[in-house]
């Protein structure tokens, strides 16, 4: 009777707070689930963040086939396209100077060193390069390199041995061709590359390479 007065069904007053506490656990389940699936999402964003690339992408592997088959001014041909791809966008003097050095002495036959000397206003300073390691300054007055440097016109060394003040950096070198950088009638240093074959270089490395050291300078200062 006490029952049916309140109005009270004993049989529903015992499921409802069953069917809360299932509703409730329903509703747990789902947040961890969502929370779960949100940290998975997160935590494989920030690996995403880690493994993208951060820097300039541009040249992740670059084809540095050597051009040695090739006819001497085709080889020139394909190394300016290569230095301007390489080049594009950059102007930073060390990173393209970098990769000049290494993209020469990976395509052109018989070379044995490959890379710049920076003019730092009292004396030439060593740069990027491929080869053995190099004598770290060079004054004017000294070597191919300050020749190059002080008379501001490409040297072609036939026989370094016969050159007055040649500076022998790597005892293998036999030829030498020094082309100076000058931008704006202000001298920024010198392009040296050297090979263990008695005159090596000839009129056609030294119109290709000059080519190369524009392109270089191009890149550096912006193009003319
Ligand atoms: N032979 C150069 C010095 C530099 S090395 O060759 C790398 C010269 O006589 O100036």
């Amino acid at each position: 009777m006490c029952k049916a007065k309140l109005g009270v069904n004993p049989l529903k007053a015992n499921v409802i707070p069953i069917v809360r506490a299932q509703a409730d656990f329903r509703f747990d389940h789902i947040c961890s689930t969502l929370w779960l699936v949100v940290s998975l999402l997160s935590i494989r964003f920030e690996v995403d963040k880690i493994k993208a690339p951060v820097a300039h992408p541009k040249v992740i592997m670059f084809d540095t086939t050597p051009l040695f088959s090739l006819p001497k001014v085709e080889q020139y041909q394909r190394l300016a396209q290569q230095a301007r791809v390489l080049m594009e966008g950059e102007k930073d003097r060390i990173a393209n100077a970098a990769n000049l050095s290494a993209l020469v002495m990976h395509a052109l036959p018989d070379l044995n060193w490959a890379g710049f000397y920076f003019y730092d206003g009292t004396e030439l300073v060593l740069g990027p390069f491929q080869g053995k390691p190099a004598c770290l300054r060079i004054q004017l007055d000294r070597g191919v390199c300050g020749a190059a440097a002080r008379t501001r016109t490409t040297q072609l060394v036939p026989d370094v041995h016969a050159f007055p003040g040649h500076i022998a950096c790597d005892a293998a070198s036999r030829s030498e061709i020094v082309v100076p950088l000058v931008h704006q009638g202000r001298l920024v240093g010198v392009w040296d590359v050297d090979s263990p074959i008695p005159a090596r270089f000839d009129v056609q490395d030294q119109s290709g390479m000059e080519t190369l050291c524009q392109i270089y300078l191009d890149s550096v200062f912006g193009v003319r």
